[in-house]
């Protein structure tokens, strides 16, 4: 079998596989990227749609952000609604201007993998039994099978972006890797319809009945979520069940005005804290959720992922253009200092915002006295709005 030659092997073609390979591209570095499932089946998944400024320059320095300028909106706040009153975060007088732009992630790679054809970029889809090999060499090297085909690609380096349930992180040896986890006993039934979102900005909401989020995606997409038990099911939630419960999680003007209608899209996600360390093992670079989950409250998500693929991409850089290594030794550190800052901020937006099953009345108590502190200090909206629009890498 003879093996293909390049510099940069990425596993995973997400957003996080797929930015990395156009960034290099675009600098005369070579990359394959390996995916294990169908592109139109990497295309339907709906995830969170809230990108920090850090991922827009990003998408704009990949040559991919015309159709976001184009077609994404920017917010310059949110609110969180308590007890019937909407409270709002204003981002943008906050922290000097900045804001966030809601753009979805589905089409944010389906920018990518555009970007990628017309580079002509290697995207392998329905690579199987893709499997990592000699990861302290000079040369490592990945294997895989297409149409029941053996393959081969050697590479100066390996990035794992291939997600949670990827090859990459289990690639690396136990006493190596330290895993750090934490399960919420709940997680978010979202809907997407094609609705007028019910309002311009987002609305997090804070209920007795449990939390509940009222995105969107477009003016006419609309993109809503609520807490349920992790034992539930999203088949045994009809659609008139979730408008239901939405509305009674809302203040009553919000509930009134909300627009409901067919669901195009309804699915349970878990909620989860991860982290991986470290994020690099010899020739191999882990990103995105190949290393680290965060709960969705918040969306940092994605934009967790941006910022691993800026450290690695200029590290790729360093190393390629100028010969030094500082960069990708410097990755890992760098990497989960910013991750761990990502990590606290969804877990401290969950806590605040969601009713825990197993929670006391003591538990309650403080979860209000922090939430009327938010509502009534600016030092405390400052730092909301801070981490919010994202921390600076
Ligand atoms: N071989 C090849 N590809 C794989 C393998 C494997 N063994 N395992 C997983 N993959 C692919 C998945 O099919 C998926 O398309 O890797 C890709 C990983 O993509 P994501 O899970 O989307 O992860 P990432 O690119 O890091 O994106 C960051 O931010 O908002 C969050 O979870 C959200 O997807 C989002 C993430
Ligand atoms: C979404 O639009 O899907 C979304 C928005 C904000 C979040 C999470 C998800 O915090």
């Amino acid at each position: 079998m003879s093996a293909l030659q390049t510099q940069v092997v990425i596993i995973g073609g997400g957003p996080s596989g797929l930015l990395l390979s156009q960034l290099l591209h675009r600098k005369g570095i070579s990359s394959i990227v390996l995916e294990r499932q169908t592109r139109s089946h990497v295309m339907g998944r709906i995830r969170a749609g809230v990108l920090e400024h850090g991922f827009v320059n990003l998408m704009r320095e990949a040559g991919c952000g015309r159709r976001m300028d184009r077609e994404g909106e920017v917010h310059a706040g949110f609110c969180i609604a308590h007890q019937g009153q909407l409270n709002r975060i204003d981002l943008a007088s906050r922290t000097g201007g900045e804001t966030v732009m809601v753009y979805g992630q589905t089409e944010v790679t389906r920018d990518l993998y555009q970007a990628r054809d017309a580079m002509g970029g290697v995207v392998i889809h329905t690579a199987q039994n893709v499997q990592l090999h000699a990861l302290n060499d000079a040369r490592p090297f990945v294997t895989w099978e297409l149409d029941g085909n053996a393959q081969r690609a050697e590479c100066d380096f390996i990035v794992g972006a291939d997600g949670f349930h990827g090859v990459s992180r289990k690639s690396i040896p136990a006493d190596v890797l330290k895993e750090y986890e934490k399960i919420y006993p709940f997680g978010w039934l979202g809907v997407l319809s094609e609705t007028a979102p019910v309002s311009d900005e987002l609305i997090y909401a804070r209920h007795e009945r449990g939390f509940a989020l009222c995105s969107l995606r477009s003016p006419v997409l609309s993109r809503y979520y609520i807490q349920v038990p992790s034992t539930d099911q999203a088949k045994d939630w009809s659609d008139k069940a979730f408008w239901v419960e939405l509305k009674r999680r809302l203040p009553a003007d919000v509930a009134a005005a909300l627009q409901t209608g067919p669901s195009i899209e309804k699915s349970i996600a878990p909620l989860r804290s991860f982290v991986a360390e470290p994020m690099r093992y010899g020739n191999l670079f882990l990103a995105g959720d190949a290393a680290h989950i965060v709960p969705p409250t918040g969306a940092k998500g994605l934009n967790l992922a941006a910022s691993d693929i800026h450290y690695l991409y200029h590290g790729l850089l360093e190393y390629y253009v100028k010969g030094s290594c500082a960069g990708l030794d410097a990755y890992s550190e760098k990497a989960l200092a910013r991750v761990w800052k990502a990590e606290r901020f969804s877990w401290w937006m969950t806590n605040l915002l969601h009713s825990s099953p197993d929670g006391s009345e003591t538990d309650l108590r403080l979860q209000s006295a922090e939430l009327d502190y938010l509502f009534s200090s600016d030092a405390a909206q400052a730092s909301m709005a801070e981490n919010y629009v994202g921390l600076p890498y």
